[in-house]
């Protein structure tokens, strides 16, 4: 099955558990990720793989327009119900693929992905079209869990992630995403990063699509908390188990210079220390 395929089955069956997960609409984190992305009143954004659109709906109130785009028609669907229900005036959705967008060349101020990167089977593919979408002194914008660094880490939490949704492909390192950033000619590369607990059976139930899955995730779960280096990416929080994700916000600037000096300065990432709820 090819990738796409597999993220349209995925999300058109947990559509209406992604839209009411405590994650999807975390109200802290919208407003944090729109503020990084420094939305005007006069911005046109255009958020790919927007899914149910919480984002997308966050921000039409601050600006002249926001385009959502998903290739799963449930979770579009969902997204312009909420829309409408809200009366919101200056949203459009629409349904496809990130790597062929249905917009002109430049027509938006702010290009942004949140949560979505990893499940794209060739994420610079989905930078390029992005980028072909944002005008000349536009924003780029990505939101996205990244790895932890460490290879065996990684390499277990890819396993289980993949166990509760079988449409992740695979999560990117920070210096992954820094380098796609520099590598397609972005300035002003900034971001941060921080850690977020998830509340594992939340998590797991939200995606989750059938007994055997389910069984497979208890299986990596308990084999990670008999594992000393494994067991250090969970944590028992209020009672329940969570899983700590590292997650960054990484934002540029489509060049509208030629300074050598500004094409040259090397990405800045601040490392936050703050939990985000
Ligand atoms: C984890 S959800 C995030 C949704 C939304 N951005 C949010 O933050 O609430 C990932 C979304 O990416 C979409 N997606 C994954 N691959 C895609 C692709 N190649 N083209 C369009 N949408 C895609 C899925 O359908 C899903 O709605």
């Amino acid at each position: 099955m090819k990738q796409a395929e597999r993220v349209q089955r995925q999300f058109n069956q947990q559509a209406e558990r992604f839209a009411t997960w405590e994650v999807t609409g975390n109200e802290v984190n919208l407003q944090q990720f729109s503020r990084f992305c420094k939305l005007q009143a006069d911005d046109k954004v255009l958020e790919a793989a927007c899914g149910t659109g919480h984002m997308v709906n966050y921000c039409a109130s601050s600006v002249a327009s926001v385009d959502g785009v998903d290739i799963a028609e449930r979770m579009i669907a969902l997204a312009q119900a909420e829309a409408d229900q809200r009366q919101l005036g200056n949203v459009r959705f629409s349904v496809g693929p990130v790597e062929s967008l249905p917009f002109p060349d430049g027509g938006h101020s702010v290009v942004m992905s949140r949560a979505a990167f990893h499940h794209f089977a060739d994420p610079r593919q989905v930078i390029d079209e992005m980028l072909r979408c944002c005008c000349t002194g536009g924003r780029l914008c990505i939101q996205d869990i990244i790895g932890y660094g460490d290879p065996e880490l990684d390499a277990y939490v890819e396993e289980l992630e993949v166990a509760i949704d079988s449409s992740h492909a695979r999560t990117l390192l920070r210096d992954e995403f820094t380098g796609l950033f520099t590598e397609v000619g972005l300035v002003g590369i900034h971001g941060v990063e921080f850690q977020t607990r998830l509340d594992l059976i939340n998590y797991v139930g939200h995606a989750v699509q059938s007994d055997e899955m389910q069984a497979e995730v208890e299986k990596l779960i308990e084999k990670g908390l008999g594992d000393a280096k494994l067991s250090s990416i969970f944590e028992q929080h209020d009672g329940r188990l969570a899983l700590i994700r590292n997650v960054l916000f990484i934002g540029g600037r489509k060049a509208d210079t030629d300074s050598p000096a500004e094409l040259a300065r090397r990405p800045r990432i601040v490392r936050l220390k703050l939990d985000q709820p």
